[in-house]
């Protein structure tokens, strides 16, 4: 299937450069194999059928079209990123059957009603304007067809930042003071690189110190390239190296 046959009025989409998303490779350690997990139990609860038309907006490296192409046998199925590297990654990991583009979801460049069902996994709150993003899927559906996406639960299914928020409240509760929080940007031991722009929006909530430790992920603030949305780009004030 080529993208082409889909491709709407607005023409060709544009290739442009998007550098918060970037790595694939580094995207697939650090979420990527998550978001498979997600999106099995997102299309097991959608329940579709066979032989669908799918579009999957904001698509990465390819984890949501990749389960879509092994649980629904879709007609056809086209993932459209502004991230050239994740298309890359999505290219070389998916069967050749999937198309993929870049484009921005806020304006898609695709016909009305050219799919069936219009998916989107982990992008919403990435978007200016989400509500545009709905909009484009809600045209890119047939009349009656489908548009689902997930997002992460900040407030409540995050669990260590819900365990986080209450240990703050639960301290100043005491009178206590809590002064800062700590986290790390990419640890050397056990890899873990912890959501950043997240923990400092607590940090920011609360009016405290945020401390992240650089290690490895703080070279990706530095590193042009480079996964800097593991690393927090924007929220460092100085890195020492
Ligand atoms: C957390 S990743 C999710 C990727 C994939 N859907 C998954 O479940 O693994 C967020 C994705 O949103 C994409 N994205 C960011 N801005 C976008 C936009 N304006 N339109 C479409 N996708 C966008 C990023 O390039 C990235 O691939």
């Amino acid at each position: 299937m080529a993208v082409a046959d889909v491709a709407g009025e607005r023409g060709a989409m544009q290739e442009q450069r998007f550098d918060v998303w970037a790595a694939g490779d580094a995207y697939e350690l650090y979420i990527g194999r998550w978001s498979r997990l997600v999106a099995e139990r997102f299309l097991a609860w959608l329940g579709c059928g066979d032989g669908l038309r799918w579009l999957d907006v904001g698509c990465g490296t390819g984890a949501l079209t990749a389960t879509v192409i092994d649980r629904c046998r879709p007609r056809m199925v086209v993932g459209l990123d502004p991230s050239a590297g994740f298309l890359e990654s999505a290219r070389t990991a998916l069967p050749a059957s999937a198309g993929f583009a870049i484009a921005d979801g806020q304006s898609l460049s695709v016909r009305d009603e050219a799919f069936d069902v219009v998916v989107s996994g982990l992008v919403l709150n990435f978007l200016a304007a989400p509500g545009a993003a709905v909009g484009e899927a809600a045209r890119a559906v047939r009349p009656g067809g489908l548009v689902a996406a997930y997002v992460w639960d900040y407030a409540e299914g995050m669990a260590f930042l819900a365990h986080l928020r209450r240990l703050i409240t639960q301290d100043r509760d005491a009178g206590l003071r809590p002064l800062f929080i700590a986290a790390g940007a990419g640890t050397v031991n056990t890899g873990v690189v912890d959501p950043l722009d997240e923990i400092a929006a607590l940090a920011r909530e609360f009016g405290l110190w945020f401390h992240a430790d650089g290690a490895y992920g703080a070279l990706g603030v530095l590193a042009e390239g480079a996964e800097p949305r593991a690393a927090g780009r924007g929220i460092w004030a100085d890195i020492r190296m």
